[in-house]
């Protein structure tokens, strides 16, 4: 089973799983490092952390066009259906469905989330992609460190996305601490430099989980891929 990973910059990806088209948090129009336009990317599904404008970004336009499946949580499952987009999941926290190329769960995030026209959009959620070859990418969301990122590694995480741009979500130094609780195989900072307050070196932090933890650093540039 082949993964295909590829950074739309700040929380975005494109994923293909063995062809199945998923994107994560597309974030492109107003985003000033994004390397494509939304009219660039196909979907199968549509996965959605939380409300804030640069997450839910140009995925209402995406799955209008493409007909995508939007994951997401109740409250911003129900924001997508009053946008006219039908195929759509609202699950809650800890709640998981199947899809074609494995299942998707929400886990907890700490954090907020409002929808652009200020909609309340219910607990901000992590998501945890398995593919059905039982390889799992955590997508932590915006979040800051919390303990029972423990239990979500206890799950046998291959790759942990996770933010280290600080003043919104966890800086470097709690990232860190992330990657020692959830013990990923691979690890890969997101959510940095796509505005000044979140300006971060991610080659200084890769340094620094090489040398204090086993997993595998990858630093990509917006519109790059990694292969699993
Ligand atoms: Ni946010
Ligand atoms: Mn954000």
């Amino acid at each position: 089973m082949s993964i295909k990973i590829t950074w739309l910059s700040h929380a975005g990806f494109s994923l293909d799983i063995d062809g199945v088209k998923v994107l994560v948090d597309p974030f492109l129009i107003g985003n000033p490092l994004a390397p494509l336009s939304p009219g660039d990317l196909e979907a199968d599904y549509i996965l959605i952390t939380h409300g804030h404008g640069d997450h839910v970004g140009d995925s209402v336009k995406i799955a209008r066009r493409t007909g995508a499946t939007v994951i997401a949580n109740n409250e911003i499952g129900k924001w997508f259906r009053n946008q006219g987009v039908h195929n759509v999941e609202g699950l809650n926290t800890g709640g998981s469905v199947a899809t074609d190329f494995g299942r998707v769960k929400l886990t907890i995030a700490f954090h907020s989330s409002e929808l652009p026209d200020g909609t309340y959009g219910g607990q901000p959620n992590g998501i945890i992609v398995s593919t059905k070859d039982g390889r799992k990418l955590y997508f932590a969301g915006d979040t800051s460190l919390f303990m029972d990122m423990k239990l979500i590694g206890e799950e046998g995480i291959t790759m942990a996305l996770l933010p280290i741009g600080d003043y919104f979500t966890m800086g470097p130094d709690d990232a860190l601490r992330a990657v020692e609780l959830i013990q990923p195989e691979v690890v890969m900072p997101i959510h940095y430099n796509t505005f000044d307050v979140i300006a971060q070196d991610p080659s200084a932090w890769a340094q620094k989980v090489h040398n204090m933890t086993s997993a595998t650093v990858v630093v990509l540039d917006p519109g790059g891929s990694y292969e699993l």
